[in-house]
């Protein structure tokens, strides 16, 4: 496929991560067909997206999202990009089933932001045109996209969706596979360690989260970040990187599992390590 053939992106999972980057391919004309399970889901999501739209652009982003609860929606998709739950054998299976769905020519993507691509790869057909696209929260500020390219996947595949990260005016960076890429696995490991001293009574939350914006120059400290992240999703990935580096620090400590059973899962559940308004 020649790059300039991307017109018609598919997005699978329409939550924090589908929606925000829905809007992002919106704002730069690509027409988008946004697939969820879960019809309220959909719902949410467009709401969500007017939201984070200038209130001048919305006219221009309603029309290029279309949204179905139906995956053949996606058979003429030039770019399926999965934005699903942190989960490697729902991935697979919604992977396996996309290959089936579309075209012989059509990239597919993952969002993932910590299982192996070549894990992952292995669901599909053809794992050369098989990718990580790893937008950050909210896809539409974050300037980086980590491009995570498996040992299947071709030039080609790297080559024309480096060139869309561009075309998009972010700042996309290629890596080689490895679980929790270069991103996730410095954040995670500052993130395991900030929950450390606040159990070993070393330091309150707000305290350890200012000495990181203030002492370190970062923009949220970790325990904004966790709550900003979703704390079922950091949960997850804290748990993919234990099994699969096998290193303590990506252990998951008790307290964050104990917020994500009593169903804090940080801003989006407006209570997590804080609590919002
Ligand atoms: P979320 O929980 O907000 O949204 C997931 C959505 O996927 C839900 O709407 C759910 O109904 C839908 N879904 C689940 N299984 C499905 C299926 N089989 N078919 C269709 N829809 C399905 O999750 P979030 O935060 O958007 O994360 C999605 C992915 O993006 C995960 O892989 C996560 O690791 C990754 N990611 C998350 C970031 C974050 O800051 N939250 C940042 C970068 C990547």
């Amino acid at each position: 496929m020649a790059q300039k053939e991307i017109h018609k992106i598919g997005i699978v999972g329409s939550g924090t991560m589908g929606s925000g980057i829905a809007l992002l391919f919106a704002l730069y004309n690509y027409k988008v067909v946004l697939v969820d399970k879960d019809d309220e889901a959909l719902k949410k999501a467009l709401v969500h997206i007017r939201e984070h739209a200038d209130p001048r652009l919305w006219g221009h982003v309603e029309d290029r999202i279309k949204t179905s609860t139906a995956l053949s929606d996606l058979r003429d998709s030039d770019l399926v990009i999965e934005a699903v739950v942190e989960d490697p054998e729902v991935k697979k299976g919604l992977l396996k089933k996309l290959s089936s769905i579309c075209g012989k020519n059509a990239i597919i993507a993952t969002n993932t932001s910590s299982i192996s691509i070549n894990e992952l790869g292995s669901a599909v057909a053809d794992p050369s045109r098989f990718i990580g696209i790893h937008f950050m929260n909210p896809p539409k500020v974050i300037k980086l996209i980590e491009i995570v390219r498996g040992t299947k996947t071709s030039d080609k595949t790297v080559s024309t969706i480096g060139w869309l990260a561009r075309e998009m005016e972010k700042e996309p960076i290629v890596i080689n596979d490895t679980p929790g890429f270069v991103s996730n696995r410095l954040l995670f490991a500052l993130i395991g360690e900030a929950i450390r001293l606040l159990d070993s009574g070393v330091a309150s939350k707000e305290d350890i989260d200012a000495v990181m914006k203030h002492g370190v120059h970062h923009p949220m400290g970790p325990f904004e970040l966790a709550d900003f992240i979703g704390l079922d999703v950091a949960l997850d990935v804290m748990k993919y990187l234990y099994r699969e580096l096998k290193d303590e620090k990506y252990k998951p400590s008790p307290t964050i599992e104990k917020l994500v059973n009593e169903g804090k899962l940080g801003r989006k559940t407006r209570e997590g390590f804080y609590r919002y308004g």
